[in-house]
């Protein structure tokens, strides 16, 4: 019964850890693009979004990470035989790189508060696909373990979730190219009456 709490609390914090992780480098993304503002929206806008950086930092993306790892050590503590099995010695290597981005995003916080960040927000967009990829590759292991689907229909359902994946990216940034072009046309000024 343990285990199934264990393992329960285990998903709610990958959720919570996850839409923290997501939700903070979208906010780096606004925060980098303020940037562009005439004062005082620039000022006011970046106050706005280091608050909520910070908030979402300490109060859901890193508690989400600590219960996501207290609980793993409890399951490990009940079922130690895992710890000899090659998935989660894979597993752990790709927390281990989830864990590096968690922190990495606090850095970068801290750097955007100071007014120290060099990324462009092309850049920060890039890699907020990052823990896409770690999310898919660690479920992946947890759930098949060492028996990582062989056949060819599985792989291609995968393929296909991949494209699903690639073509909304790709929508996203055409519309997102539309709106900077339509951004940078000159502004047509209605003619007055006489
Ligand atoms: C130190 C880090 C972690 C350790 C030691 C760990 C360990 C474990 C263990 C022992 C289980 C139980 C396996 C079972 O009963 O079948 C489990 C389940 C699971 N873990 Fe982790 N985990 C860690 C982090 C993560 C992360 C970061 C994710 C997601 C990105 C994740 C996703 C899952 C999922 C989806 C399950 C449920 C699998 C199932 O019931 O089929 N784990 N984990």
């Amino acid at each position: 019964m343990a285990y199934s709490w264990l393992k329960a609390f285990h998903i709610i914090g990958i959720v919570v850890w996850f839409a923290g992780l997501f939700y903070l480098v979208r906010l780096f993304i606004y925060h980098i693009e303020a940037e562009e503002e005439p004062e005082p929206a620039r000022t006011i806008l970046k106050n706005q979004y280091q608050l909520m950086e910070k908030r979402l930092y300490n109060i859901i993306t890193t508690p989400g990470m600590l219960v996501t790892l207290v609980c793993a050590i409890g399951l490990l503590v009940i079922v130690p035989e895992y710890l000899k099995q090659g998935w989660l010695h894979f597993k752990l290597g790709f927390v281990a790189l989830l864990l590096a981005y968690h922190f990495y995003c606090g850095r970068l916080m801290k750097q955007l508060e100071q007014g120290k960040c060099r990324w462009t927000s092309k850049q920060m967009r890039a890699m907020n696909e990052a823990p896409t990829l770690l999310l898919v590759v660690i479920v992946m292991l947890a759930v098949f373990k060492n028996s990582l689907p062989k056949d060819l229909t599985v792989w291609l359902i995968f393929g296909l979730i991949i494209l699903m994946a690639v073509t909304i990216q790709l929508y996203a940034r055409k519309r997102r190219l539309d709106k900077e072009k339509q951004l940078a046309q000159p502004r047509q000024v209605p003619q007055q009456q006489a």
